[in-house]
């Protein structure tokens, strides 16, 4: 009698299910995997093999035994080695070896020679896609229990190897399922590197940092060699909020397909920092490769994605972030499956003046060529431009400013400031919450919700007319201001934008080429 067992595939951060068919019957020894496996899922009858022998039955290899196994759907591709337990126990079931039941059981597993199971990346994706299918249990290697118990509602049976595994399904074990207290993982008083305390003057800089972490804004610094960019930028994370629930779940969820989840900790409570060297390849940043990778613009989901000397990146590099970044994800296409990450993150990006780095400075003489000067500043216009809201100079600091104590901007108090105006923005928004991406801050507004939220005076209306008639704004510009100022009146607590408020973004926002 062919056997059936379920298992799963990942989609993106989705997964479907796939099923396990065996069929075991007398003949020339023979195994053959079908249903568009990769040479991993090839090479697991070996695994399988030997792993069911050290388990104590006798391998298909060593039988007069034609084994078929088809893994379905069968028009998509099966990849990695997660399916060496399900592959495994569908032949014992198939030749009659062992007995369960195996409906509403999902199994999940990389064996070892000796029969051991190895962890596997992406459990939280496989556990919540799973539980949304009615699946009532998941059998995974025991490493990955604690991860999949945080999904309430689906049993997370974690073992330890293929023997274990049997003898719970056989009832002669008992495994209680595992369940993850989330209060234990969630962050409340983390440490962080660099407190924005710890950076002197800059005040203006910081003010800018503030609105750009309040409301999820995209900022350019541009400044000479030492004068703070990085550290500014290093300082981000300690500003904002920590990840409420849902968000550390999506934010988990694309740590674990990306094989990147500490072990001992199976929850990610604080916003991502990425910081990729400006050597960093297109693929690298922005997710693709085969089988899909999420790049670095999906890992800083919820969080920052930092690109620190942002001309010396590739420009091809550079083009790439601008679909994303408008809309908020990024979809890889694949010969037949489509697969979407998602990627709301807050650009933050630095920049010298000029190669030399002294370009603009009344002290100090510039030694670029004017065709140097401009090949750099090159990639500091244009489309990419476009979509940064806010524009800033980090100015060398004289010593008076580096010697005082700036108390007013430590990061608690800015945290707290930010908390304050991002709880604004998650009630604003709270009709899109049951969506599967919801919308979280100003930056995320579509223009509907321009519309609706971000009406301004007459005076206001008069001086954006200035800049839009005259080309300083595009129109995209003209609607990512009207989003910077939301940010700024949310952060004072006000209902309505007023002029004071549309003004200090429109500052941000034209710079002086
Ligand atoms: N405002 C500041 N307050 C305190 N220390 C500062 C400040 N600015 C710079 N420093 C000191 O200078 C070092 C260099 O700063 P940082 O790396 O942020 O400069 P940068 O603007 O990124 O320069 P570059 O353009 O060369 O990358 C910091 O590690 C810190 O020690
Ligand atoms: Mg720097």
């Amino acid at each position: 009698m062919p056997s059936k067992v379920f298992s799963a595939a990942l989609l993106g951060l989705d997964a479907q299910i796939v099923e396990v068919e065996v069929d075991a019957s007398y003949g020339l020894r023979h195994f053959e995997i079908v249903g568009l496996p990769d040479k991993a899922v090839e090479e697991s009858q070996e695994r399988v093999g030997a792993a069911i022998e050290s388990s104590g039955f006798q391998s298909p290899h060593h039988q007069p035994v034609r084994v078929l196994v088809s893994l379905a759907p069968a028009d998509l591709k099966k990849e990695g080695s997660i399916y060496d337990l399900p592959i495994a126990l569908g032949y014992l079931l198939a030749a009659e070896k062992i007995k369960f039941d195996p409906s509403n059981k999902i199994f999940l597993g990389e064996l070892a020679l000796d029969g051991r199971l190895r962890p596997i990346k992406g459990v939280l994706s496989f556990t919540t896609s799973c539980k949304e299918r009615g699946f009532k249990e998941i059998v995974l290697p025991k490493e990955n229990a604690a991860e999949a118990g945080l999904i309430k509602g689906i049993k997370a049976i974690g073992v330890e190897n293929l023997k274990e595994t049997i003898d719970y399904l056989e009832g002669k074990r008992e495994i209680l399922p595992h369940e993850t207290n989330v209060e234990d993982f969630l962050e409340t008083s983390p440490n962080y590197s660099v407190d924005l305390g710890y950076i002197k003057g800059q005040e203006s800089s910081k003010r800018a940092l503030e609105i750009a972490a309040a409301g999820g804004h995209n900022l350019l610094m541009v400044g000479p060699p030492g004068a703070g960019k990085t550290l500014l930028a290093k300082a981000i994370p300690s500003v904002l909020p920590l990840l409420s629930f849902e968000e550390s779940l999506e934010v988990t969820k694309i740590y674990s397909i990306a094989g990147l989840l500490p072990k001992e900790k199976p929850l990610i409570g604080i916003r991502p920092f990425r910081s990729p060297h400006h050597t960093s390849s297109e693929v690298a940043l922005i997710g693709g490769g085969n089988p899909p990778r999420p790049g670095e613009i999906t890992l800083a989901h919820r969080g920052v994605l930092f690109l620190d000397e942002f001309p010396e990146f590739h420009r091809d590099v550079l083009e790439s972030l601008r679909q994303p970044i408008e809309e908020g994800q990024i979809t890889v296409l694949r010969s037949k499956h489509s697969m979407t990450f998602p990627a709301h993150f807050m650009l933050i990006s630095s920049s010298n003046p000029c190669p030399c780095g002294n370009y603009g400075n009344p002290e100090k003489k510039c030694s670029c060529t004017n065709s140097q000067i401009q090949m750099y500043r090159r990639k500091l216009s244009g489309p990419l431009m476009d979509r940064i809201d806010l524009f800033i100079n980090v100015p060398q600091l004289k010593y008076e400013k580096l010697v005082a104590i700036d108390e007013e901007n430590c990061s608690l108090k800015v945290r707290k400031r930010v908390e304050m105006a991002r709880n604004i923005q998650r009630e604003r928004y709270a009709e899109s919450h049951n969506k599967l991406c919801a919308r979280l801050t100003n930056s995320e507004m579509e223009i509907p919700q321009i519309k609706k939220y971000c009406q301004i005076d007459l005076k206001s209306q008069d001086i954006l007319r200035k800049f839009v008639n005259s080309g300083k704004l595009s129109a995209r510009g003209y609607h990512r201001v009207l989003k910077v100022a939301r940010t700024i009146a949310d952060l004072e607590g006000s209902e309505n934008i007023l002029y004071d408020h549309l003004s200090e973004a429109l500052m941000y926002r034209v710079r002086e080429e």
